[in-house]
């Protein structure tokens, strides 16, 4: 017995796995082990009653010993696993990371643009994406046998609705839901059956403005538009303005800025001419202030479209307006990180 139990000792310092603690526990404790064979190999026979008792006890002992020492063995055996588990874990591994939410850079600029006109009094409005064929154009001065419909290549939905094709659909809107005067902007996502290029895309935004009082002149809209533009880029911005037709304003302008991507030098996305057009605006045709229920004698006003999608454009940095509907995310994490 006390040769079992010293190569058990043996057997059980020299185990490094668990497996081999196992198979020593089998050798020593199992049907066919080394203790178990033990009893059976006595001829109790000859044993006396003492003898009997005094082997019993030993056999017990050991057997005790046994099972004690196989499981301290295979227990320490599972904390160094663990243990070596854990060393496994390295705390200084930079983390998974989280990625936070990003704003668009069109949203940016929106946000932007709708606290400079707020802190100069005028009213933000939404208004629908799918709009009356009479609010996007009969209202403002384009009937339906007039050239200036082709300026805008529409998206026609069933009913006489369509994809609003530029923001100026909410000027009536809005004259006849707040009358005169009124100051407002109107920015919002416009469609236009266009083909694709770096500085066109079917879906862009532009952010619609209406200035009606008694005695607005161009003179005004200038000194607004000057605002706008010092506020949005915080730095001197060249810009021009020159003639240019709109059905809807009398006399009308196309506001443009000299390119920031490039320069003025000519890049693609001013298609080499150095200007980006930028706000198209002039004072507001009589007939849509009477379309809107206005008597044009009373009152006038200016209107403008900020091309919403360019000014981002130029404010970021973007040279291809593709990025931005793409919907890459990493467009957007390079702009703007929220919490
Ligand atoms: N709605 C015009 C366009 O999208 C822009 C515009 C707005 C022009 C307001 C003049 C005044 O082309």
């Amino acid at each position: 017995m006390q040769q079992i139990k010293e190569q058990l000792v043996e057997a059980l310092k020299s185990a490094t796995t668990a497996e081999q603690v196992e198979r020593i526990r089998v050798d020593f404790l199992g049907r066919k082990g080394s203790i178990t064979l033990l009893a059976k190999n006595v001829d109790f026979s000859k044993l006396t009653a003492e003898e009997k008792k005094g082997f019993g006890q030993k056999l017990n002992e050991l057997k005790g010993f046994a099972t004690d020492a196989i499981a301290a063995a295979s227990a320490a055996l599972a904390s160094t696993a663990t243990r070596k588990k854990s060393n496994d874990l390295d705390l200084t591994a930079p983390g998974k990371g989280r990625r936070l939410g990003a704003l668009h850079p069109i949203t940016l600029a929106q946000m932007e643009l709708e606290d400079v006109f707020q802190g100069m009094g005028f009213t933000v409005v939404y208004g629908p994406e799918v709009e009356s064929e009479y609010f996007c154009f009969e209202a403002v001065n384009i009937p339906h046998d007039h050239p200036a419909r082709d300026m805008q290549d529409t998206f026609w939905l069933k009913n006489q609705l369509v994809m609003r094709t530029h923001t100026s659909a909410q000027q009536v809107r809005a004259l006849k839901r707040f009358g005169a005067p009124f100051r407002g902007v109107f920015p919002g996502r416009c469609f236009r059956f266009e083909s694709i290029d770096p500085s066109h895309e079917n879906t862009f935004y532009q952010c619609e403005g209406l200035y009606v009082d008694k005695g607005v002149s161009v003179a005004n809209l200038i000194a607004v538009m000057r605002t706008i533009l010092s506020q949005t880029f915080k730095r001197d911005v060249k810009v021009r303005l020159r003639p240019g037709y709109f059905p809807f304003v009398e006399p009308g302008f196309e506001l443009d800025l000299n390119c920031l991507i490039c320069g003025g030098k000519g890049c693609a996305t001013c298609k080499n001419s150095g200007w980006i057009e930028l706000i198209p605006c002039g004072l507001v045709h009589p007939e849509v202030l009477r379309q809107g229920g206005i008597d044009p004698k009373e009152y006038s006003g200016f209107a403008f479209g900020v091309g919403l999608t360019r000014l981002a454009m130029m404010k970021y940095g973007i040279r291809d307006i593709r990025y931005l509907n793409c919907g890459d995310l990493r467009v957007n994490e390079q702009f703007s990180t929220i919490m």
